[in-house]
């Protein structure tokens, strides 16, 4: 029996997994991948070095796939910002309707795909964000917790609070992110009040994850203690792989004098993080990985991962159903 939500329906995929956008991560073969085992796949458009790499990679995806898929757009700060309009625009006129929308200032870009009848996800780390979002028009909210890879913010809010505060804030369907990898993670996100989840790190691993083999046995090997925050000094979190380089930075940025972004900008460069995935070297660079490499145990294809991850969920459904009837009886 597939498991129908607000999610599921709104966006007319079976298994309610959206697989979020990742840099470097987020190609066409994965994103197919996803979408065709059911669940939805997102591209990341700044992967894609412009927007008309953006357009190829869309009819790319949909030559691997004719069900539903949607593009990541990831608003970071910075000095000099990528060309978001330019992509956003690509994506919409390549009749791409579906969004993910993380980071600053959302409001023009949620306004612009609203305004051309598109669904936004939109996600966040904080409930605020999430309440901001809701008033500018997303559909569907990603609440990502404190577990997540990337950018957790500032506030240090596990899921387990942040996502029953959804429940109680929000008007609108949300689905749980970060640290989720099962069926049983599933159904909990659900007993929250979510619609389903998102999941990043889990992705990573998998047969058509377009990263190096070493890598994902590498993730395989590691358990929920090899990530580490960097960048906490500079209140711009981020969770990422523990290793050479992300140590390093923790130590500057632990020295009296803490550390500045230039002196850590060649350590921690997207250029060097992009090499890990290549040469398979998980020492080359920062690369981004939540504390769910504990769960992750294996390198399935996309299609193994949601069969399992619905039948996981049918099973955890049954054995609550059965505490239930067991508590009847007393
Ligand atoms: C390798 C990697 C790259 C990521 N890059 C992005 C990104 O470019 N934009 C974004 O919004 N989120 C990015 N994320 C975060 C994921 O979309 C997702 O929110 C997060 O992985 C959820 O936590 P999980 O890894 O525990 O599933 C990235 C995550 C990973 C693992």
């Amino acid at each position: 029996m597939p498991i129908v939500t607000p999610l599921t329906k709104l966006l007319n995929i079976r298994v309610p997994v959206v697989q979020g956008g990742m840099q470097w991560v987020g190609v066409p073969e994965l994103v197919a991948a996803v979408s065709n085992a059911g669940g939805l796949g997102l591209l990341t458009a700044l992967t894609q070095p412009n927007p008309d790499a953006l357009r190829e990679a869309i009819k790319k995806t949909r030559k691997l796939t004719d069900k539903n898929f949607g593009v990541n757009i990831t608003l970071l700060p910075s000095i000099n910002p990528p060309d978001y309009e330019g992509y956003a625009r690509a994506a919409v006129e390549e009749g791409v309707r579906i969004f993910e929308t993380a980071g600053n200032n959302p409001a023009p870009f949620i306004k612009f795909f609203k305004q051309n009848g598109c669904i936004v996800i939109h996600k966040c780390t904080t409930i605020r964000h999430a309440k901001a979002a809701e008033r500018m028009g997303a559909d569907i909210l990603s609440i990502d917790g404190f577990e997540c890879a990337g950018h957790p913010g500032e506030e240090d809010i596990g899921g387990l609070v942040l996502l029953e505060r959804a429940s109680q804030e929000l008007k609108i369907p949300y689905i749980a992110s970060g640290g989720f990898a099962d069926g049983q993670g599933l159904v909990s996100a659900m007993a929250l009040g979510a619609s389903g989840v998102n999941m990043g790190t889990r992705f990573m691993c998998t047969v058509e994850s377009p990263i190096h083999q070493n890598i994902k046995e590498k993730i395989v090997a590691s358990t929920e203690q090899d990530t580490v925050h960097i960048f906490r000094t500079l209140r711009n979190t981020a969770r990422v792989f523990k290793n050479k380089v992300s140590q390093e930075v923790v130590r500057l940025e632990r020295r009296p004098q803490g550390a500045k972004f230039e002196e850590l900008r060649e350590l921690v460069s997207g250029a060097r993080g992009r090499v890990v995935y290549e040469i398979g070297d998980p020492d080359y660079g920062v690369w981004s990985a939540g504390i769910v490499i504990g769960l992750i145990r294996d390198i399935p294809t996309c299609e193994e991962l949601l069969s399992r991850i619905e039948s996981e969920a049918e099973n955890a459904i049954e054995r609550l159903n059965k505490l239930s009837v067991a508590k009847a009886k007393l």
